[in-house]
């Protein structure tokens, strides 16, 4: 009798054996594998996102303009090109007119100038290539920054030390998060905000300190 139940148990076993072998490959390619490839797509997605990678991008412009030589030497406000800074989410680039307001003056003949000089003829607008972006799910303001006195440089770095505009912070929802966390150490004087290379005085930042509240909730920066 006991052997009969155990004979039956064993040709169980032989039967459940193969069938639990044969379901292996399937759960694999069905489950397994592409769970172990999507991490593996995720981890390479992450490490070459922007907090990693975005830092230093420096792309290659139509019209070799330099920040160095007009905001640096020549002192031109951050403003009188990005005008809408102060009052809308973007701070745009200008428009061909604004470097005809000089160069329809100086360096007329220059080469680097043709295809400004060319752009002002036909209308057709430089094609800058854009340096800082951020998701299109994120929400970024900049009068919201600038009104309150924070100043270009938190963001950009010495813009008036770079020939070629190049990403000096990473824009990660980390560094967002990091500056409103403790923003009293990026405040300055409103009239200061376009100011490279300054030094905040402790007596300002704690009293703008009290003035701003940057949202650490979700939907302050996903709308
Ligand atoms: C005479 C005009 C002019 C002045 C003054 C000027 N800019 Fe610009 N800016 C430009 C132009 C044109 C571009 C687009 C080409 C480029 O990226 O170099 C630009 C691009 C930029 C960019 C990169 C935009 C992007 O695509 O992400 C930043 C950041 C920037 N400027 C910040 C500043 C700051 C900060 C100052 C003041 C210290 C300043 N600019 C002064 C004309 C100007
Ligand atoms: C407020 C006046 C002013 C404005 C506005 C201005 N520039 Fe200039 N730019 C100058 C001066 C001055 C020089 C050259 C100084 C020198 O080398 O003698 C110069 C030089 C240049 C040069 C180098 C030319 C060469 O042959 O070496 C380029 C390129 C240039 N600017 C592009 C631009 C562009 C593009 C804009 C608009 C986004 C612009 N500039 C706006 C004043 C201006
Ligand atoms: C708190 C951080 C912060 C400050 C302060 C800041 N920027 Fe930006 N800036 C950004 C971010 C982030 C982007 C990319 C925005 C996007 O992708 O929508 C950007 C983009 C830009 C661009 C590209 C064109 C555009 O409108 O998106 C220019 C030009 C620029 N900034 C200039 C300035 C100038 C000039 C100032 C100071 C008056 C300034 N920024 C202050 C973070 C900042
Ligand atoms: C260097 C500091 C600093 C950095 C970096 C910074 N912020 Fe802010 N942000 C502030 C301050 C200060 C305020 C508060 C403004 C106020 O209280 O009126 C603010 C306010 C805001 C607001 C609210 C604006 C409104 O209209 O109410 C948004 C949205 C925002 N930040 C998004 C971002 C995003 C997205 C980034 C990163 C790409 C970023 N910020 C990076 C300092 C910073
Ligand atoms: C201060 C602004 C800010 C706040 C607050 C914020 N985020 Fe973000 N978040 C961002 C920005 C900016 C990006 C995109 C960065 C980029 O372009 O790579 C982002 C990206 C993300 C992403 C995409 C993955 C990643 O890490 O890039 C997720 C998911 C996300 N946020 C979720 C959240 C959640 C959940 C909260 C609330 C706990 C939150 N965020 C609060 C600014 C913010």
């Amino acid at each position: 009798m006991s052997n009969e139940k155990h004979g039956s148990d064993r040709d169980d076993e032989l039967l459940k054996f193969p069938s639990w072998h044969n379901i292996i490959p399937p759960i694999f390619f069905l489950v397994v594998g592409p769970v172990v490839t999507l991490l593996a797509i995720g981890g390479v997605w992450y490490y070459f996102s922007p907090k990693f990678t975005d830092v230093g991008y420096m792309p290659e412009q139509p019209v070799h303009y330099s920040h160095k030589l007009h905001a640096g030497e020549l002192k031109i406000d951050c403003r009188y090109c990005h005008t809408a800074v102060e009052k809308t989410p973007w701070a745009g680039v200008p428009p061909t007119q604004t470097c005809m307001n000089c160069h329809n003056a100086v360096k007329t003949k220059s080469p680097k100038l043709e295809m400004v000089r060319q752009s002002w003829k036909t209308g057709e607008s430089i094609p800058w290539v854009r340096v800082h972006k951020i998701a299109d799910y994120a929400y970024f303001d900049h009068s919201a920054h600038v009104q309150v006195g924070v100043g270009c440089e938190s963001c950009h770095g010495r813009i008036d030390q770079m020939v070629e505009v190049w990403q000096s912070q990473p824009l990660s929802m980390g560094w967002c998060l990091e500056c409103h966390n403790a923003p009293e150490q990026h405040l300055r004087p409103k009239d200061k905000v376009t100011v490279m290379g300054y030094t905040p005085s402790p007596g300002d930042k704690e009293r703008i300190a009290t003035e701003v509240n940057p949202p650490i909730h979700c939907s302050g920066c996903h709308r």
